[in-house]
């Protein structure tokens, strides 16, 4: 073809009209709300150079069955192609708001449609960068079924490949369930915001006054219902994290995570780790002082880190390899387990499943959070999850027992019985069917009610419990517990039971899907 000639012409004409339309107009209404244009976000999202734009040249199609105008626009309000980050293959979708409010019409679902088959084919993560309005109210019935295809496509997708997604704008009606379907959702506080009706339906149904922010800012999500895990102060830091984030991740899940191995690597033996429990068992304590000192230097990336904040959830390094860590958090609530936290709990070890990511649990656990809410609520079926999704994982998964570790919560937090492959204990371990105030009420009700000095009485009992149950050297002795272990070592001990477990094989029995309770 001639460079010169008729047809490169046009080629070149047509890409410098695709550019207009990125104009600076449109760029200065996303800045004005302290927005990045979806331009601007792919390009940091993406490494240099790296990212291939596909159909960006298809537009609306003039439907039949349209109401109000449609704006022609090439891309139809969404970016969509591929490239690479860290080095590493992934397929992401922006949406445009400065088209149509980046609402979903028939097109822009097509790409959004493809590039998630695609993804599927190529195993490779999928990143959804979200700003939108919804369903495209002038395509009606079409936009929904749009959106029914996209949600398809993320449910053909969980488990296989990760799938993130960034909320940099409204997520508005349809636009809230793709994110959810997703295995993460990363927000911006203050210029994003999710719900599934808006302010306006609020006040119209049920006539209150409600802000955008208020009814589905980041802060909202992130500590109230759940649906954000990560969020942070503005676009840029949230795509940095995004990237961070998946340097943890494989990318499907026939692939192992990549190792990523240290300059100055930490030492085995950390003695502080021995300081770290307090010596009286009712003082709280951060868990994640233990997680930070065990696992590789500052490879502690905290998941849904203001959500039930009793349980601590996220990925580190040890020895270069991924793990998904669990862990009670004493310092809230004494680190007891309730609905929320084990709904937290239960979706994260299924992700670490699904991604052959191997699970370490840190216990100290008094119980389950007792009380009338909780049991109506449904504290039951919600623990229940927990159970279901430690029990089923089959990746490789130790517990340390560092303290309490009492009960019901004592089976669920990944005991030896529901398959815990190495069942570690701190010398402070407390194993018990309950703690010993409670045991000793229930089994010497009537010694104490008829004795002289019942505070004095209930003292040695309580004594006498702990010697003789309440510690992990019985446990140890029963097989229940694999060793008892010096703190300061955990860290050695555990990359070398991680390392033992490297090839681990299970077989499960043939079924269709088991039944997990929702
Ligand atoms: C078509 C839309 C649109 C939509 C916004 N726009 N939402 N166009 N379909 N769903 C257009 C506006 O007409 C406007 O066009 C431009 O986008 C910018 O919108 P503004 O309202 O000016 O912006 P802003 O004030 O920032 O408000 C953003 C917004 C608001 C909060 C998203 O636009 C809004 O409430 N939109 C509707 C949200 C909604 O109810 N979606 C649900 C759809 S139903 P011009 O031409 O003026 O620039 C749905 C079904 C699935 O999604 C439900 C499953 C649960």
């Amino acid at each position: 073809m001639d460079i010169n000639g008729r047809y490169f012409k046009s080629y070149l004409e047509r890409q410098e009209r695709l550019k207009d339309q990125s104009n600076a107009e449109n760029a200065k209404k996303q800045h004005s709300k302290g927005k990045l244009t979806a331009h601007e976000r792919i390009d940091l999202l993406f490494d240099n150079d790296s990212f291939e734009e596909i159909d960006a040249y298809v537009t609306p199609e003039n439907q039949k069955y349209s109401f109000g105008k449609i704006k022609k626009s090439y891309g139809d309000g969404v970016i969509a192609g591929h490239g690479k980050v860290n080095g590493r293959l992934v397929f992401a979708y922006a949406q445009d708001f400065t088209v149509m409010g980046g609402s979903l019409g028939v097109v822009h679902a097509e790409k959004i449609a493809k590039i998630q088959e695609m993804a599927l084919k190529m195993g490779a993560p999928i990143i959804g960068l979200i700003d939108s309005g919804g369903a495209r109210i002038q395509e009606g019935i079409a936009s929904l079924a749009g959106y029914a295809t996209i949600f398809h496509n993320n449910i053909q997708s969980s488990g296989v490949i990760p799938q993130l997604s960034v909320i940099m704008g409204p997520a508005a009606g349809g636009a809230v369930y793709s994110p959810v379907l997703t295995d993460f959702t990363f927000m911006t506080n203050h210029t994003s915001y999710m719900f599934v009706t808006g302010p306006n339906v609020v006040k119209e149904v049920l006539n209150e006054e409600v802000s955008s922010d208020e009814l589905g800012g980041a802060e909202v999500h992130a500590r109230k219902s759940g649906v954000a895990n990560m969020i942070y102060e503005d676009e840029e830091n949230t795509i940095l994290g995004l990237k961070k984030f998946l340097s943890y991740l494989p990318s499907n899940n026939v692939e192992n995570p990549p190792v990523v191995i240290e300059e100055h690597q930490k030492p085995l033996t950390i003695d502080s780790l021995r300081d770290i429990v307090p010596d009286d068992p009712n003082k709280p304590y951060d868990v994640k002082e233990v997680i930070d000192q065990i696992v590789d230097c500052n490879s502690f990336f905290e998941v849904s880190e203001h959500y039930a904040a009793n349980l601590v959830v996220g990925f580190a390094r040890l020895n270069g390899h991924t793990i998904g860590i669990i862990a009670n958090q004493p310092k809230v609530l004494a680190g007891v387990l309730d609905i929320n936290s084990s709904m937290k709990g239960a979706r994260f070890i299924r992700f670490c499943d699904a991604f052959n990511i191997p699970i370490l649990t840190l216990e100290d656990v008094p119980g389950f959070l007792p009380g009338m809410d909780q049991e109506h609520m449904g504290i039951i079926k919600h623990g229940a999850k927990m159970l279901f999704a430690y029990s089923e994982a089959t990746v490789p998964k130790i517990t340390v027992i560092l303290r309490k570790s009492y009960g019901g919560a004592y089976i669920v937090m990944n005991s030896k019985n529901l398959g815990g492959d190495f069942n570690f204990a701190w010398p402070t371990a407390e194993i018990a069917v309950m703690g010993p105030d409670g045991a000793v009420a229930i089994l010497y009700r009537k010694e104490l009610a008829e004795a002289e000095d019942p505070d004095a009485l209930k003292k040695d009992l309580v004594r006498k419990y702990r010697d003789d149950v309440a510690n992990p050297f019985i446990a140890d002795e029963r097989g229940y517990i694999d060793e008892v272990i010096d703190p300061a070592t955990t860290r050695k001990k555990l990359i070398t039971a991680f390392e033992a477990l490297q090839n681990k094989w299970t077989k499960t029995p043939s079924r269709k899907h088991g039944n997990i309770p929702l």
